[in-house]
């Protein structure tokens, strides 16, 4: 059943759904970089850190209680980001959206990520 309000709970839950759809198709160029900053393993220290940190940015963009402090552009340069990875990256995001929250609901997020994407591209040299 999908939910029909945003809570920090569900959107925790989201978040980890978000990356397991990643790290499950391996031959993904998106996969690749997140296998390689931070390993295989959504289960460990360091991917629940990541977890927990992206459930505030989340959390944050909804407005709900957040502590999220962090840069996200500069998170994102030397990383070996290229132009066609935006597409995939959204493909996978919006899908997971879609599958948690009922129409508009998750709207917010699927707006904001597709802003901060057309963002980080720029900044990236990338359009
Ligand atoms: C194009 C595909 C993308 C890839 C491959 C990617 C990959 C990554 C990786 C590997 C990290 C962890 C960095 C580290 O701790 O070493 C990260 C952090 C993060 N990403 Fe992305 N990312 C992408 C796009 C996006 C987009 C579109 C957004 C936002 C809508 C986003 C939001 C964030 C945030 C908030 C962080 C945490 C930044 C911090 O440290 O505060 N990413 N990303």
């Amino acid at each position: 059943m999908k939910y029909n309000e945003i809570t920090k709970e569900n959107i925790n839950e989201m978040v980890i759904s978000f990356y397991a759809k990643i790290l499950k198709n391996r031959d993904n160029p998106v996969s690749k970089v997140f296998v390689s900053r931070l390993g295989e393993d959504l289960n460990s220290p360091i991917w629940k850190k990541h977890t927990d940190l992206l459930t505030e940015f989340w959390s944050m963009i909804a407005s709900k209680d957040s502590s999220y402090v962090g840069n996200p552009m500069m998170a994102h340069f030397n990383m070996g980001l290229t132009s066609e990875m935006f597409p995939m990256w959204i493909e996978m995001f919006y899908k997971t959206i879609d599958s948690f929250y009922i129409e508009p609901v998750g709207d917010i997020f699927k707006q904001r990520a597709n802003n901060i994407a057309q963002n980080f591209k720029r900044n990236l040299g990338l359009v």
